[in-house]
């Protein structure tokens, strides 16, 4: 009979038994950092963890719900400072899943999201392992909900991208003329060591100065800073505030969309 009180670590342990079943890996998105902003799916599957990888980006209060007897197999990265290859990181975890275990690799935000959950997937696939996929929210929406920053707004973005500021040989060589398009919100992740090429650039193929535009560091977390300017001016305002990473780059006319909204008329008529 199962224990229902025990988490599945406690019992693979009690047991001691072989296993024969075949294990398979779960890619859950553990979000921005607030524990709150979990799915409920996401929340059951940590709680009944035997064995959870991880990485830099996963919430300490996130890593807080992991059951005391789980196994825990830190695999983070830090810019500059891979803790583990990205290939061996697959390899561990068809490795785990093989050994019989369900593997709950939790992954910063969404896991397809500049997750490098695609390739983690591929690599479960190849290797004959079932791998199922947890959506998490992506930082991009926590930061939007922290900040009241809508990413698309009916006057003023209806066009939403997401973009990576950090390209695989660390070269920052995006698609400028689509970033540049007017009436767009552009959130650039991976962005803080480019943002003054990123402005600059934006600019130089036509988004005025004067577009407003954010930083949001440690979004949804007690850590979360923010620093709104022009592009113009942004980097200027980042240095000065020593804002690091985690954090995104926010552009277009959404950051200021509640002072444009106050300025309208109807805001009074709606208010009065
Ligand atoms: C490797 S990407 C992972 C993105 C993640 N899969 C997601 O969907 O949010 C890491 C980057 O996400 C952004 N990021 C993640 N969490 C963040 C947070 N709480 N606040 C601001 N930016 C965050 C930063 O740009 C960071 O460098």
């Amino acid at each position: 009979m199962i224990d229902e009180s025990m988490t599945k670590a406690q019992r693979s342990a009690r047991s001691g038994q072989r296993r024969t079943r075949p294990g398979k890996v779960v890619l859950v998105g553990a979000g921005p950092g607030d524990p709150d902003l979990l799915t409920v799916r996401a929340a059951r599957l940590i709680a009944g963890a035997e064995i959870v990888v991880y990485d830099a980006l996963v919430g300490a209060a996130v890593i807080e719900m992991i059951p005391a007897g789980a196994r825990r197999v830190y695999v983070g990265k830090k810019a500059g400072n891979h803790a583990l290859p990205q290939e061996e990181i697959n390899a561990l975890l068809v490795e785990l899943a093989r050994e019989g275990l369900e593997v709950i690799r939790l992954k910063g935000g969404d896991p397809f999201i500049f997750g490098r959950g695609g390739e983690e997937r591929a690599a479960c696939l190849q290797a004959g392992i079932e791998c199922e996929v947890v959506p998490g929210i992506t930082a991009a929406a926590g930061a939007a909900s922290t900040t009241g920053i809508p990413l698309t707004h009916r006057s003023h973005a209806q066009t939403l991208v997401f973009a990576t500021g950090h390209l695989k040989d660390d070269t920052v060589d995006l698609d400028w003329p689509a970033l540049a398009r007017p009436h767009q919100t552009v959130v650039i992740y991976m962005g803080l060591g480019a943002l003054e090429i990123i402005c600059t650039q934006l600019i130089a193929h036509g988004l005025p100065a004067s577009t407003p535009a954010a930083v949001v560091h440690a979004a949804t977390t007690a850590a979360q800073r923010e620093v709104r300017s022009t592009l113009g001016e942004l980097t200027a305002h980042v240095r000065a505030a020593r804002l690091q990473p985690p954090a995104l780059i926010m552009i277009g006319e959404v950051i200021d969309a509640d002072a444009a909204f106050a300025a309208l008329p109807q805001a009074v008529a709606l208010t009065a």
